[in-house]
Order: structure tokens, then C-alpha cells, then sequence
């Protein structure tokens, strides 16, 4: 890989860790921030590495953002998306806009500007609920949500640019990631921020429901890997353990890690609608291990000490009470 990168994305919970470690790898790194009239940057604000940056204010829905933006770099990921399945029921033309066509427009830009490399970020959730475990490449897409449709639909965007103009595309499909600076929507972030405001009947959506949970550094190191690895090229690559946790046993094992007793509560307001609900996500992260030598190194255990540690010192940010979506 080349030494100028552009993530789009940037502000985000993978793209602010991503950005950290392209820095601390001695990359240019240029970042597409969604444009607010504040300049605020979200988690790259709280960056040491923040005045390393080149900063570019923009919309990954506006061509003209995604031209400049990618102008004179050698390596693009792109991350910026709309992610909140519950959001996504409320107001899934915005999916579209934000995930197909901001997709669209980044294939677009890096074809007429010629850049070498293009990594876009896809998700387990393009899966639904298994087939079958472990979950490889080539398991059947289903989308239960139109967050999950959205990917879908940028993904194979993306594959058809590689297959009919030769853009330079890998897909990183990350299973579900966790670590500091996580959204409070998702469900590690929402167990601890109640645990730490001394709640102890913790109020979540479904519990029986498995995740393979990824913590974001091997997540961020899967992202690297890739882009190092040319034989992915116009290829789908899962990052993902090979492990599965329930909603259940998660929450246990939070508690024992924060040293207290919890129970879990289903809250119907919190549930998603049957259909809609994926029960199983198991990785099979066999093609990346045996073409770039990736392994998660993080257990569930010790990802999950390191973010309570985090959140511990950062739980005025987030606000237990409220329901993210
Ligand atoms: N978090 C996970 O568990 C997970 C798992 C698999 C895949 N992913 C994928 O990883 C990527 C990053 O997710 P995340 O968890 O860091 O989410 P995040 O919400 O923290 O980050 C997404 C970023 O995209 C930006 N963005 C949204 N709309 C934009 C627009 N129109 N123009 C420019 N920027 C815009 C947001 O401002 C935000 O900074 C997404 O593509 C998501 O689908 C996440």
C-alpha cells in the first residue's frame, strides 16, 4: 500500500481506530468528514493524532465531495455509512442515498481519478440469520432489514464496477465489532453505560440471538491486511473469530468482568420485529488466515476488559437511559 490513504468515515467508532493506526503506520492520511457548520470531527477531535490529518469536510451523497476527496490518493476505505438497523425501519430512504448512492459516488470517484486501491465496507448483517456455521463467502445474502438491504445493494455496486470497469474494489465484511468509542445503539456499549449508572435490571432487546464479536483492533488489522493483500482484489473477505456469544451470555460476562450481578430484561421496545430479527452470525475467517496470515488476537475477555476500562473514563459521553437507536 501506498503512503496517501483517504477513509471516508473517519469521525466513526472503526474509522476513527483505523485512522489512529494508518497514522501510527506512518501513512498521509486524508479524512471525509460529513460536513457540519461546528467543523467538528467527532472521535478525531479527541485524537492526539488529529493536527496529522487532512481534513476534508464533505457528504459521501454529494459526486463533487467524493471527486475532491479522493483526489491524489493511492488507497481508499470507505466506511462512511448509515449502520443502526432499528433507524433504518424509520427512515430507510436515507439508507439508500447514504449507502447505495454515497457508495456509487466513491466507485465513481476513484475510477475517473484512477486510484489504486478501494476497500469498501460491507457487513455480516448482508447474511441474515445462518444457514449454516461457520459462515463463509459464499453463504446465501438475505437482507432482514433495509440497513442490511442498503449493504447489500453497495456491495454488489461495488463487485460490478470491478467486474465490468476494473476498479480496484475489495469488500471487508466485518462481523459485529466492539471496543471504546462504539455508538451506544449497539450492545456492548449499551450493557456497560447501564451497569456504570448502577443499574443492575438491564433493559435490552432479544437475548437468545449469537454475534461472533470482534474486537475493533483485530478488526482495523483485518482492514490493513486486506489492502496489503492483492490477491483479494474484486473479492468479498470476511474479518470475523469464529466464535459465537449469545445477547445472554454477553451480558454475563460483562458483569463478571465489571465484578457485579445483572439481569437481563427483554424490553418489546427494544425488540426488533420477528422477521427482521437475525438469530445467528458465526464467521468463517478461513480465507483471510490462509491468504495474509490475519488472527484475531483479542479475546472476548480481554476486548471486553479493555473497553469497560474505557468507558469507565468516558461514561459521561453516553446517556443509559435513553434508547439509541
Ligand atoms: N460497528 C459494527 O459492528 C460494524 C460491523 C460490520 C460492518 N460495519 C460497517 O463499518 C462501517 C463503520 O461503522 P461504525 O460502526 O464505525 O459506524 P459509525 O456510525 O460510528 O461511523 C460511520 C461514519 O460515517 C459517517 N457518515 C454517515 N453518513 C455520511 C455521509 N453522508 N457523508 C459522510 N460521512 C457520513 C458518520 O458521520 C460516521 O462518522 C460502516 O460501513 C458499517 O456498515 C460496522
Amino acid at each position: 500500500m501506498g503512503p496517501s490513504v483517504l477513509i471516508t468515515g473517519a469521525a466513526g467508532f472503526i474509522g476513527s481506530h483505523l485512522t489512529e493506526a494508518l497514522v501510527a503506520a506512518g501513512h498521509q492520511v486524508r479524512v471525509l468528514v460529513r460536513y457540519n457548520s461546528q467543523g467538528r470531527l467527532g472521535w478525531l477531535d479527541s485524537l492526539p493524532c488529529r493536527d496529522d490529518l487532512d481534513v476534508r469536510l464533505g457528504d459521501v451523497r454529494d459526486l463533487d465531495s467524493c471527486l475532491a476527496a479522493v483526489d491524489g490518493v493511492e488507497t481508499v476505505f470507505h466506511l462512511a455509512a448509515l449502520i443502526g438497523i432499528p433507524y433504518s425501519y424509520t427512515a430507510p430512504l436515507s439508507y439508500l442515498k447514504t449507502n447505495v448512492e454515497g457508495t456509487y459516488n466513491v466507485l465513481q470517484a476513484v475510477r475517473a481519478k484512477q486510484v489504486s486501491r478501494l476497500l469498501i465496507t460491507s457487513t455480516s448483517e448482508v447474511y441474515g440469520t445462518a444457514d449454516y456455521v461457520p459462515m463463509d463467502e459464499g453463504h446465501p445474502l438475505k437482507a432482514q432489514s433495509p440497513y442490511a438491504a442498503s449493504k447489500i445493494g453497495a456491495d454488489q455496486l461495488a463487485l460490478s464496477f470491478w467486474r465490468s470497469f476494473a476498479v480496484p474494489v475489495r469488500i471487508v465484511r466485518p462481523f459485529n465489532v466492539y471496543g471504546p468509542r462504539q455508538s451506544a445503539r449497539a450492545i456492548v456499549p449499551t450493557v456497560i453505560a447501564q451497569i456504570l449508572s448502577g443499574q443492575r435490571e438491564l433493559r435490552l432487546g432479544n437475548l437468545s440471538p449469537t454475534r461472533d464479536l470482534t474486537f475493533v483492533a483485530d478488526t482495523v488489522a483485518g482492514f490493513l491486511a486486506i489492502a496489503a493483500c492483492e490477491e483479494l482484489q474484486g473479492q468479498v473477505t470476511h474479518v470475523g473469530t469464529q466464535s459465537e456469544v449469545s445477547v445472554a451470555d454477553l451480558v454475563r460476562t460483562i458483569g463478571e468482568v465489571m465484578g457485579v450481578e445483572v439481569v437481563a430484561i427483554e424490553d418489546p421496545g427494544r425488540q426488533r420485529p420477528v422477521g427482521s430479527e437475525v438469530e445467528r452470525l458465526v464467521c468463517d475467517s478461513r480465507k483471510l488466515q490462509a491468504a495474509a496470515g490475519w488472527r484475531p488476537r483479542c479475546c472476548l475477555r480481554e476486548g471486553l476488559t479493555a473497553t469497560v476500562a474505557w468507558f469507565r473514563a468516558h461514561h459521561h459521553l453516553y446517556d443509559p437511559l435513553r434508547y439509541a437507536v
